[in-house]
């Protein structure tokens, strides 16, 4: 997966066009993001940047803007005045309404004389940086004005990059993908999902098969269970409104923790194409065991943050944040243990939880092997050595580390608990890429590898939308449950206990 698309060198040329220019994820991600892809030389020749947004912005704002943008959030390199003019000049605004063709068509004026001037060959990328309510009337005005082509072949191309949330329910996932594909073909359809643009999370299918030992335990001949965390100590901030409809099951078990399910569950690809490996994730997906109704209580718990202290810091509980219900029942924390039905996975549970205002900031997967058998040095029942455990640290402290018993020096043949540790940043001081480069970069490449393909969005939200329905039959009667800056709701931890295990620290 990785090397291969590095090394396809610079896209064709090409321009974007932003919809939602002036939004929080344009400022924190993808103008930054830009940034950095043209300091590094991977923006294809005489690029063009068009942000579009109701917001009336000239085009000198929104160069400020998008300067302040980069002095914010760009990895370690604000704008440097003197790269800064050649990057500005690739920055253009057009302001309009979402569901107005006289908008599209100037819109459309604006890329034609880029494309002689400017950005290249008629080739355009559309970024959907909105909420997805405004997706349909977006694809409508492509099609529309004849922005949008339907063939991935076609020259010149245009992609679609769309973020999530990919629909809050199967139904309306089946509903959002069927509008997007009125205008663009599957392989013309990027849906983002940030996390498989980490280079940690690329690492997991180097480190599976790029490697001559894991595979061979990758199974449950030698694997007990797996966990997966990702654990924030945020609360809902200013996000309140969009998360009270969202909730942690929408926000992060369906996109982000399943994509890393799916890269620790699935087959070897047989190469590394993107077709291939989505092929794989979606068997990996499709094998995951339904929760039954009669289950649900058993195999998920959720949970919802009171007051308490992160960092030291007192904070409020979810109920006390702004555009949240005082009564709210939205889980702000998922718990679950699932199965695959498959050979290598039978009978190995997955635990995966997500929550925020959680004790530390985390991401982490933990594949614990099998207990020692009860003989030469875990001959005592009473101090039993610990299982061997690989731990793949996604944020922060990148890396991989490996639990090995080890002796202790003495006289005595004592087994101490250690750790083969190998740290991202130690190693490649360098620093990186973001996500977002990588994927702005790969969508240019026409390079649909780490985005979800619309089946892979769809077997997940099969598997989710009758956790979310059941929980409307069933209101929680013990929230707040957890205290802001502890580990979750003591349910989570009996989740593992009643199997005998428990949970990695958090
Ligand atoms: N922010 C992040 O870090 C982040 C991370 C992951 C995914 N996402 C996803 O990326 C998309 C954009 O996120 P964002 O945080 O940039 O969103 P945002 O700031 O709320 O919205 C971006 C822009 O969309 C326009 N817009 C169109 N219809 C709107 C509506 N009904 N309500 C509000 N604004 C509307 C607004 O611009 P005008 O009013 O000027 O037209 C707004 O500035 C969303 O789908 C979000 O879920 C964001």
């Amino acid at each position: 997966m990785p090397e291969k698309e590095l090394s396809d060198g610079t896209p064709d040329r090409c321009g974007l066009v932003i919809f939602g220019a002036s939004g929080d994820l344009t400022r924190r991600k993808l103008l930054p993001a830009l940034y950095n892809l043209f300091l590094d030389g991977l923006l294809p020749p005489a690029f063009g940047i068009v942000g579009f947004a109701r917001s009336a912005f000239s085009r000198e704002e929104f160069r400020v803007l998008a300067r302040g943008a980069v002095d914010e959030f760009s990895r370690r390199r604000p704008a440097d005045p003197q790269r800064w003019p050649e990057f500005e000049q690739m920055l253009h605004y057009q302001q309009g309404g979402y569901g107005d063709a006289e908008s599209f068509r100037r819109l459309r004026e604006v890329q034609t004389n880029l494309d002689r001037v400017h950005a290249g060959a008629g080739n355009w990328v559309y970024y959907l940086a909105t909420p997805p309510s405004a997706y349909r009337e977006i694809g409508q005005g492509l099609e529309q004005s004849g922005l949008a082509c339907s063939r991935m072949d076609a020259k010149p191309w245009s992609r679609l990059v769309v973020e999530k949330p990919i629909g809050h329910d199967l139904s309306s996932a089946r509903a959002l993908n069927d509008a997007l594909s009125a205008g663009c073909e599957e392989s013309q359809t990027f849906r983002i999902d940030h996390y498989l643009g980490k280079e940690t999370v690329q690492n997991i299918l180097v480190l599976r098969f790029g490697n001559g030992i894991f595979e061979p335990l990758w199974n449950h001949h030698h694997i007990d269970h797996v966990q997966i965390t990702v654990a924030e100590t945020d609360g809902a901030g200013s996000r309140g409104g969009y998360y009270e409809e969202a909730g942690a099951l929408r926000d992060m078990v369906q996109n982000h923790l399943f994509q890393l399910l799916c890269l620790v569950a699935m087959e070897p690809p047989h190469n590394l194409g993107a077709d291939a490996i989505r092929d794989e994730k979606l068997q990996a997906l499709e094998s995951i065991r339904p929760i039954r109704p009669e289950e649900l209580d058993r195999q998920v718990v959720r949970g919802q943050y009171a007051a308490g202290l992160v960092d030291g810091q007192p904070v409020k509980a979810y109920r006390e944040e702004e555009k949240v219900a005082r009564e709210s029942v939205t889980e702000t924390f998922v718990a679950m243990k699932v199965y695959l039905d498959n050979w290598r996975w039978s009978g190995v549970p997955f635990y995966l939880r997500t929550g925020k205002r959680l004790a530390r900031r985390t991401a982490e997967i933990a594949i614990q092997f099998r207990k020692l058998p009860p003989i030469l040095f875990n001959r005592n029942p009473a101090r039993p050595l610990d299982p061997n455990v690989l731990s793949i640290r996604l944020q922060p402290n990148e890396g991989v580390s490996l639990q090995i018993g080890s002796k202790r020096p003495g006289p005595r043949a004592e087994v101490s608990t250690v750790k083969l540790d190998f740290g991202y940043h130690s190693v490649f001081p360098a620093g990186t890429p973001e996500a977002y480069e990588r994927l702005l970069l790969d969508v240019m490449l026409g390079d649909a590898t780490l985005f979800m393909r619309r089946d892979e969005v769809e077997a997940a939200w099969s598997f989710v939308t009758p956790i979310l329905e059941g929980w409307t039959h069933s209101t929680p009667d013990d929230f707040p449950n957890y205290v802001a800056g502890s580990a979750g709701p003591a349910r989570a931890d009996e989740l593992l206990v009643v199997d005998g295990r428990r949970w990695g620290r958090l």
